[in-house]
């Protein structure tokens, strides 16, 4: 990476959210989309057209290989994140690797102990974390407005078409609600409440027998619990809420988008926070070069650690989709 200069961003796979992000690297100085990679070169040619990317490769391993490439995002399906990611890796790139970050904690774990040994900077792109409102949540919950916290909820529900070839319900391509949806609510109960101790979960499975519906509560040792909802099947109210003994916050929907809350404390009193924002995956961006620039190989805000935890989490829950 070259000091001061925006990071040259090479962007591995060209699905959805990969031009989303392409799009909203447009939205700030800190990187630019300068490389795609594609399986076909016709794909890379078109995404870098779209986004005006001037290097696009007909291969992953040559976009990891471009030397002009600072940084990789990985954006494919998540049951190819453990191989892509290991691909940049070893080819000498930090990497910010899409939610789920892997299909399981082993290979989360393993991931991160490639880039440790190779002193390479790498995130799972929890995107969530870095927007402005949930900066605000952090700081209203940091300064202890809430008082203890004894409540976290959270939900994530939409309607997909049944397309037993789609990646939200292909097993082969990591389907079902958890790991695509779900897996924001459970990134935001340990943002609040840190790693659970207990974890109790009901299942029903989709068309194609991954998880479908999938209702989880995590126990803390303070006593505290989250209730977590997802589905792939349903609109629900895509809302959070966290409750303490002094206050709570209620996050308007999409809560793990850019939005506005609400804090009500006990005594009733409102106040309405709206924090402006421009886009919603620059600010993961943004964090990723400001780590760079400072030398740092993981984020505060999105720990390896916690990563790997997470991915347990997750372990966990989907165990019961045999058992319910
Ligand atoms: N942060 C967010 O808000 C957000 C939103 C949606 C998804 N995601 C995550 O991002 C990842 C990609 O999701 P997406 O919605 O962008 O998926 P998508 O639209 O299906 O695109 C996935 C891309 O991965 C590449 N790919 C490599 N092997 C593939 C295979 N066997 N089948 C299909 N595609 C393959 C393809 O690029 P080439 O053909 O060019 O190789 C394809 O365009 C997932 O892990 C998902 O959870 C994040």
């Amino acid at each position: 990476m070259t000091e001061g200069k925006p990071l040259r961003w090479g962007l591995l796979g060209t699905g959805g959210i990969a031009a989303a992000f392409a799009g909203d690297l447009g939205r700030t100085t800190s990187g630019v989309p300068f490389a795609v990679g594609s399986r076909s070169q016709g794909t890379a040619d078109a995404f870098a057209d779209r986004f005006d990317i001037p290097h696009r490769h007909s291969s992953y391993e040559a976009l990891v290989s471009d030397p002009d490439v600072d940084v990789v995002y990985v954006a494919t399906p998540h049951p190819f994140h453990y191989e892509n990611t290991l691909q940049a890796l070893h080819a000498g790139k930090p990497v910010l690797v899409e939610k789920a970050f892997t299909m399981n904690a082993t290979e989360a774990r393993e991931l991160i102990a490639a880039a440790r040994a190779a002193r390479l900077f790498l995130m799972e792109a929890m995107w969530t974390r870095f927007l402005p409102h949930i900066a605000e949540v952090r700081r209203l919950i940091g300064d202890g407005v809430l008082g203890e916290i004894v409540m976290v909820m959270a939900d994530n529900g939409k309607v997909f078409d049944r397309d037993a070839t789609s990646r939200i319900f292909a097993p082969e391509l990591g389907g079902g609600a958890l790991l695509d949806m779900g897996v924001y609510n459970v990134a935001f109960a340990s943002m609040v409440l840190g790693t659970p101790t207990r974890v109790a979960a009901m299942i029903s499975p989709a068309f194609t027998g991954v998880d479908g519906v999938t209702s989880t509560v995590l126990g803390y040792p303070s006593g505290a619990q989250a209730v977590l909802t997802c589905t792939t099947s349903a609109s629900t109210p895509t809302a959070a809420v966290i409750a303490g003994t002094d206050a709570r916050i209620e996050i308007d929907p999409v809560y793990f988008t850019p939005t506005s809350f609400t804090l009500v404390k006990r005594n009733r009193e409102e106040t309405r926070y709206q924090p402006e924002a421009q886009g919603r995956l620059r600010y993961e961006a943004d964090e990723v070069a400001r780590c760079l620039e400072v030398g740092l190989l993981e984020s505060p805000y999105m720990p390896l650690d916690e990563t790997v935890a997470i991915m347990e989490t997750m372990d966990e829950i989907l165990s019961h989709n045999a058992k319910n």
